[in-house]
């Protein structure tokens, strides 16, 4: 009897893995901003099917009829009009749309004023019946049909239920997502062919795209759809191409012509650009469903009919779903473990789940799926943008997902081995474009420091060299024509005569100097296993932010800040204003943050940073400035969040910021600040997330936050915070557990650190490193309280690249 009972707790962790957390996820956080019923300012993220990392993300596409505020990019908008049913788009990217690609429309009439090659012409409201959860989506639209999708790996299932009448699906192989005002930006559609098989139930092809963000050249995807039944008719149509698109034949000052019907099996675009697509007119007066599937490759038909067929066996959709679930549990939600007790704050489940959720939608694993080269095992797109998941996404995969991070990071060499540079931004089978410096290296750095297994780190870093020394050529952007966008770092022209990016020769002076500084210190810590020779080297230029701080400079009575400085020496001080950066964009003097808010990002230098500022005191007194309500000078307009402090948690530059009364061990503060800035700015609600998820960057920033660490990015160092559960049950590096413990979690405010114990150790310092309790496991167990407690004593945290240079 006894032996039998002692065998209970043996099975706990089996059903453990069985629990459905899927459950938890509010697909929807992020798909609105701060004016009601529409998406700009919010997360721009995608609603649908799709699996973690996948190839497929079968969602809507949509139009808000706020043209001039309206960001599409990831498909779903809280009330645009749906202009299509697609297989491929990205999540919470800010940029110019791509993708919404190889897409069905279920249409009950094509008669006029329904032009099939117009899409406003037919583009449909959806009236209800909206829901979402993983691997699902389903709306009703206004002409009464309802539909429903499932997400497989490089696949997708679609169910609609029409009315009585005429039931159509249309397939326009020249459907993407526009841009909202036109620009040189937008995508476009660079040809197609479809061919119908089969009398119509099976229909393949290929559509060629590009631009976007990436500003990519034009990359295929093949794609094989068919339906559950035949059609009755099934007829593929072409019409002249009238986007306005340069170095393309087309008609584009003419109006949209009607389609021409040719009765032939296959069309294909030729030399004109054409439009083809194909009508599939399922004829019945009574109710009925219509099911439909689709793959799409890089590679061939063949291999999208492949996908399809294997991915998708039944034409249940719910069989789809729940292998979406299955997979999502298994590879993601199940790897944090908190109690879910009718006791348990179900919001904070919510906001943890979704936030993984939202953290697995990109990059995509294109493993197998490279049309460019042959003999890579590994390869990853959609990295949009690694300027915004170097800062603490990456270190989330590094723990909790080292098997597709060790492919992610050999994919990112792969792409130097075979382009010449690793990308900051990568989408379409394309690097494009640099915001900042070029961050792949951050990435490479913080995986090297924590031993990520299985990479060839001569390569890497060899590929993160080619970053430091080599220009990349200018492919004159116009977004900025200075110099090359497209990846490297466009102002090493500057930065290696000069030892800083110079504001007369170069755009976002201030920014590029501060995070090719990061970059450089990335180098540094790769070479000091990798080239010993070049470690004195790279540590000095690690330290070039120093080389444009004035330090006699002063704002709002705080001295000492980073100033413009020209490139024969002098600093250009004058109107000058480091709280204020024009539009923070391409052409100006920072990028999408002040130099105010960029003087904090020396990550592995804080301690001259703390040096610069005045001292510790100083410090904490301008830290706490930039906390403090209407203190921004820059407006940061309608995709502000409404934030009024100058540090600016909607946007990654400022991201470690909150933790940085770490360094003065005054951890309590960071707790404070940090928990707040959680609890007011991520919700369960639409508007969600204080702008753009950025690739699940600001999901992860609160993901993070809700653990109760923060990890340093190029250093094997995580600051402590303050868990957000009570127990938290991780497996990390495989297979192993971290537990993270905290008592006092019941009453309100009471989240200040009283004490800590690592492994079991009563802690004195306020962070720790990867091999205490990330590699092999381990428990952290806090005691909370409502005091706000200054309980440590040992050292502050590191600052391994410290180094001074001469003053300028
Ligand atoms: C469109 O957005 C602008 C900017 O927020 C707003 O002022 C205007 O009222 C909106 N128009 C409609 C029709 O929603
Ligand atoms: C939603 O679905 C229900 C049940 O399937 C149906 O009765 C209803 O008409 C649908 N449409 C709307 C707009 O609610
Ligand atoms: C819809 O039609 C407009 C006007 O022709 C076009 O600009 C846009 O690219 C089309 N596609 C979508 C998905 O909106
Ligand atoms: C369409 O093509 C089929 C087979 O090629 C032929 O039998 C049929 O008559 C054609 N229909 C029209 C309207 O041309
Ligand atoms: C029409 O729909 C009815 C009801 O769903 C079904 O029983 C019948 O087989 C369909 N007929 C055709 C020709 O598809
Ligand atoms: C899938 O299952 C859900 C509930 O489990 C149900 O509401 C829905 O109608 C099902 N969809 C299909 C297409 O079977
Ligand atoms: C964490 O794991 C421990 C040891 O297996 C177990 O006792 C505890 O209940 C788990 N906690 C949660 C929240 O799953
Ligand atoms: C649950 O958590 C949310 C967000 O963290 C908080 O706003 C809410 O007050 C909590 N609810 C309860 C009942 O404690
Ligand atoms: C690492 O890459 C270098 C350069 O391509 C190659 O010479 C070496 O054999 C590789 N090392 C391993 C262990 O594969
Ligand atoms: C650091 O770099 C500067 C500029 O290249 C150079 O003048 C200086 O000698 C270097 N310092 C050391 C210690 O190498
Ligand atoms: C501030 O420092 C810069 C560079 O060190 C120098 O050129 C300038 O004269 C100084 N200005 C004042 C007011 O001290
Ligand atoms: C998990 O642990 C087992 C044995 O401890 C080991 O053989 C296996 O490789 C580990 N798996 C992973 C993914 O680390």
């Amino acid at each position: 009897m006894l032996a039998k009972s002692s065998l209970l707790p043996l099975l706990a962790p089996l059903v453990a893995a069985q629990h459905d957390w899927s459950q938890y996820v509010n697909p929807f956080i992020g798909g609105e901003g701060p004016i009601p019923g529409q998406a700009f300012g919010g997360g721009d993220i995608f609603v649908g099917g799709a699996r973690p990392f996948g190839v497929a993300k079968v969602g809507i596409d949509t139009w808000e009829t706020n043209v001039s505020i309206s960001t599409i990019n990831g498909g779903w908008t809280p009330k645009g009009l749906v202009t299509g049913i697609s297989m491929m788009h990205e999540s919470g990217t800010g940029g110019p749309a791509k993708y919404g690609i190889i897409s069905q429309m279920p249409l009950t009439t094509l008669d006029a004023p329904v032009n099939i090659l117009d899409n406003r012409t037919y583009w449909q409201e959806r009236v209800g019946n909206e829901s979402a959860s993983v691997g699902y989506y389903g709306a009703e639209l206004k002409n009464g049909v309802s539909f429903q999708v499932g997400g497989a790996r490089h696949s997708g299932i679609m169910q609609y239920d029409f009315p009585a009448g005429d039931k159509y699906i249309l397939v326009d192989v020249s459907h993407f997502l526009p841009n909202e005002g036109g620009s040189n930006e937008d995508q476009y559609y660079a040809g197609g062919a479809i061919e119908i098989e089969s009398r119509g139930k099976q229909y393949t092809g290929w559509g060629a795209y590009g631009g976007g963000f990436s500003n990519s050249g034009p990359s295929t995807t093949y794609f094989c759809g068919d339906f559950e039944q035949a059609p009755a008719e099934a007829h593929t149509f072409r019409g002249r191409n009238t986007a306005p698109v340069q170095r393309q034949h087309n008609l584009a000052s003419n109006t949209i012509p009607h389609p021409t019907f040719r009765n032939r099996s296959r069309e294909e675009s030729g030399p004109l650009t054409d439009r083809v697509g194909a009508v599939f007119a399922f004829s019945n007066s009574t109710a009925r469903t219509v099911k439909s599937r689709v793959g799409i490759s890089f590679i061939s038909v063949e291999k999208a009919c492949a996908y399809k067929n294997q991915e998708i066996r039944s034409w249940n959709l719910n069989d789809t779903v729940s292998g979406a679930v299955k997979e999502w549990n298994q590879d993601v939600f199940s790897k944090i473990q908190v109690s879910t007790a009718p006791t348990v704050n179900r919001t904070n489940l919510v906001l943890l789940y979704s936030s993984m959720y939202f953290m697995h939608l990109m990059p995509s694993d294109r493993t197998g799926e490279n049309p460019l080269w042959e003999d890579s095992k590994d390869y990853w797109d959609d990295f949009y943008a690694i300027w915004d998941i170097f800062r603490c996404t990456v270190s989330f995969y590094h723990l909790f997902q080292p098997t597709y991070y060790a492919s992610m990071v050999r994919g990112l060499i792969e792409i130097w081995k075979y382009e010449g540079f690793m990308p900051d931004g990568r989408s379409g089978n394309y690097n494009g474009i640099v915001q900042g410096g070029s961050n792949a290296d951050n990435i490479l750095a913080d995986a090297y420091v924590k031993g990520l297994p299985g990479i060839n780190w001569t390569e890497g870093y060899q590929a993160m060299l080619q970053d430091a020394e080599v220009i990349p050529f200018n492919t004159f952007n116009p977004i900025d024509l200075t110099n090359g966008i497209q990846q490297g770092r466009g102002a090493l022209y500057d930065w290696i005569p000069l030892g800083f990016v110079s504001a007369d020769k170069s755009t976002r002076a201030i920014s590029r100097t501060i995070e090719y500084s990061a970059n450089d210190f990335s180098l540094v810590q790769v070479a000091k296993g990798e080239a010993p020779q070049d470690v004195q080297k790279y540590l000095n230029r690690s330290a070039n932010w120093q080389n444009i701080w004035a330090h006699n400079f002063t704002h709002k009575g705080f001295t000492g800040f980073p100033v413009p400085r020209l490139s024969t020496g002098e600093f250009n001080v004058s109107d000058y204003n480091p709280a204020l950066c024009g539009g923070c964009e391409w052409q100006d003097i920072s990028y999408e943050a002040t130099p105010f808010e960029y003087s904090f990002t020396v990550p592995h230098d804080m301690q001259s940073l703390i040096e610069f500022m005045g001292g510790n005191d100083e410090f904490e007194r301008r830290l706490d400035y930039i906390f403090q309500p209407n203190t921004s000078e820059q407006s940061l307009g309608a995709n502000g969040a409404g934030i009024t402090t100058i540090m600016n948690i909607g946007n990654e530059p400022d991201f470690a910021t909150p933790y940085e009364y770490h360094y003065l061990n005054k951890q309590a503060k960071s707790v404070n600040i940090s928990r707040a800035l959680g609890n007011e700015f991520f919700h369960d609600a639409t508007y969600g997330v204080p702008g753009n998820s950025d690739a699940g960057a600001l999901n992860s920033w609160f993901l993070w936050q809700m653990l109760g660490v923060y990890p340093v990015v190029t250093q094997p160092v995580y600051l402590i915070g303050s868990p957000w559960f009570s127990d938290i049950n991780m497996t990390i590096n495989g297979n192993n557990t971290l537990r993270v413990t905290a008592t006092g979690l019941d009453n309100a405010n009471s989240y200040f650190v009283q004490s800590v114990k690592i492994n079991g150790q009563a802690w004195n310092k306020n962070w720790f490193e990867h091999n205490d309790v990330m590699k092999n496991g381990g428990t952290i167990e806090f005691e909370l309280g409502s005091e706000m407690k200054a309980w440590e004593t040992g050292d502050v945290p590191p600052s391994p690249g410290h180094y001074e240079k001469p003053r300028p």
